[in-house]
């Protein structure tokens, strides 16, 4: 376990050129609407469930007809040549694409009823109007909260943690009281906190990896005390892709009387997510990794937690009354929404979970896991390559991304080739995981990450395309 109140300090890393071949890489290997009729008939069983002898990967799941090759024509992006090459997007932790229904649904608002919300009394304004409260609405069926007033709208997710770390934290902290997260959070659920705690005396506690390179849940359990006040943990890592078991994290932290918030930004595209079952108290999410626009994220809250929080930003909609001397507020949601929200952006992403929910979460779910084990299985099979994070099992589910490194080989040198010579996207650098990355001994790593739109061919082209490109450096060693 970690202590610290203060930012941590690090070596930014600096963007190399393609030819810098040998870099002090510092890692080591390790053995080891337009919605398609023909799906809706298709029904993919669970790889998770199968049984205990089945093979990790069941080929025929990812063949032509796989949910990856039949929604792929949704995606208007993917259809396209970057410097004569067919692309190939694997970069969807970073941002999802979006399918047609999705830009329709901004097009039209843009087109159709342009607006300002909550304000005007004119034809446009309400319909404005109801489409947004409409999709906030679809975002709380999508997690299953009890309502719509549960979920406010924010410009991302990393103003979604603000919120609550400015708004919960600021007023709910004092000196001694302990927040608790993992190393292996995005920056964007570290920071908010380093804030606060330096602001409120309160102390930020890290719990490190285990050996297989998973969050400790042991130790997180071990440092759960009545100091404790605020639990703050991903579900789903943008780097290690383990998948952490919220509900018993979750009822630990509440029979110590402390808060969760859980950063959902790489589960709630992924898989079913039930803010009731969980029984969070907070929790995150982003548009634009689950086929919606950018410009718009959502903070789910309990109600009776959003009543007794003060606002985050004052001005526009979220007053009751406002005098010269001093306001009253509005309730939740609007208290927390100040200034014209994001009004085609929130519809938008209305569209993305119509979009993915018609083709099911579960499906979604399911053949992401075959895919990124195939992925899993294909990567670790190239000479040289060390994969972070667990390896996956029956009984350890891996998200479908691998972050990883090729001995000797810089990450970035390794994306710009794969970009340039055979137009395959991934992402290279720290992932907004410093920390982390400091931990396992690295300052970067690549990192391909899957959707549902994405296909077995696509996993094929990466390898070779990785092959490729680990031939091309070694030969000038
Ligand atoms: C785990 C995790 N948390 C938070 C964020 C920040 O999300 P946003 O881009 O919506 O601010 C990301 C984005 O990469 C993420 O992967």
């Amino acid at each position: 376990m970690i202590t610290t109140t203060t930012p941590m300090e690090g070596a930014m890393l600096k963007l190399p050129c393609l030819r810098s071949v040998s870099r002090n890489t510092n890692f080591t290997n390790r053995s080891s609407n337009s919605f398609p009729w023909s799906y809706r008939r298709l029904h993919i069983s669970a790889s998770a469930s199968a049984s205990a002898s089945a093979p990790l990967v069941e080929g025929p799941k990812l063949g032509p007809g796989s949910l990856g090759h039949i929604t792929r024509s949704d995606f208007p992006i993917l259809h396209q040549e970057i410097n004569g090459l067919k692309l190939v997007y694997l970069d969807n932790a970073a941002t999802s694409q979006k399918p047609r229904a999705v830009i329709e649904a901004l097009q039209n608002y843009y087109e159709a009823y342009n607006s300002n919300v909550h304000r005007g009394i004119h034809y446009l304004s309400a319909k404005a109007t109801d489409e947004y409260e409409s999709a906030r609405q679809k975002v709380a069926n999508f997690i299953h909260a009890a309502e719509a007033k549960e979920i406010i709208f924010t410009r991302n997710a990393t103003e979604a943690i603000n919120l609550v770390a400015y708004s919960w934290g600021l007023s709910n902290l004092k000196p001694g009281d302990e927040i608790i997260t993992t190393i292996a959070e995005h920056h964007s659920a570290i920071v908010p906190w380093q804030i606060v705690a330096q602001k409120t005396g309160a102390v930020l506690r890290f719990v490190n990896l285990t050996e297989d390179e998973v969050p400790d849940v042991g130790q997180l359990r071990d440092s759960l005390s009545s100091s404790t006040k605020l639990l703050v943990m991903h579900h789903v890592s943008n780097m290690l892709a383990s998948v952490l078991p919220m509900d018993e994290v979750i009822s630990w932290a509440h029979d110590v009387g402390a808060k969760v918030l859980v950063d959902a930004c790489q589960s709630v595209p992924h898989m079913v997510v039930d803010v009731k079952n969980l029984d969070t108290d907070f929790l995150v999410g982003s548009s634009h990794k689950m086929c919606g626009p950018t410009g718009v994220g959502f903070l789910y809250g309990k109600s009776e937690i959003l009543s007794g929080m003060p606002p985050f930003l004052g001005g526009g909609e979220m007053i009751a009354d406002v005098y010269l001397d001093h306001s009253t507020y509005a309730e939740p949601p609007s208290r927390f929404e100040a200034g014209t929200p994001a009004i085609g952006e929130a519809i938008g992403l209305g569209a993305a979970i119509d979009y993915i929910s018609e083709i099911g979460m579960q499906q979604i779910h399911d053949y992401e896991m075959e895919l990124g084990n195939y992925l899993y299985d294909r990567l670790s099979s190239v000479s040289d390559v060390r994969i972070y994070g667990p390896a996956p099992s029956r009984t350890v589910k891996r998200a479908a991304l691998c972050s990883f490194n090729v001995k000797d080989i810089h990450p970035t040198d390794i994306a710009t080739f794969l970009d340039q010579q055979h137009g395959v996207a991934i992402r290279s650098g720290h992932h907004c995981a410093q920390p982390l990355h400091r931990h396992l001994g690295i300052n970067a790593s690549a990192r391909a990450s899957l959707h549902f739109y994405n296909t077995k061919d696509d996993v094929d082209k990466f390898i070779d395309a990785l092959k490729d490109t680990i031939n091309f450096f070694t030969s000038f060693k």
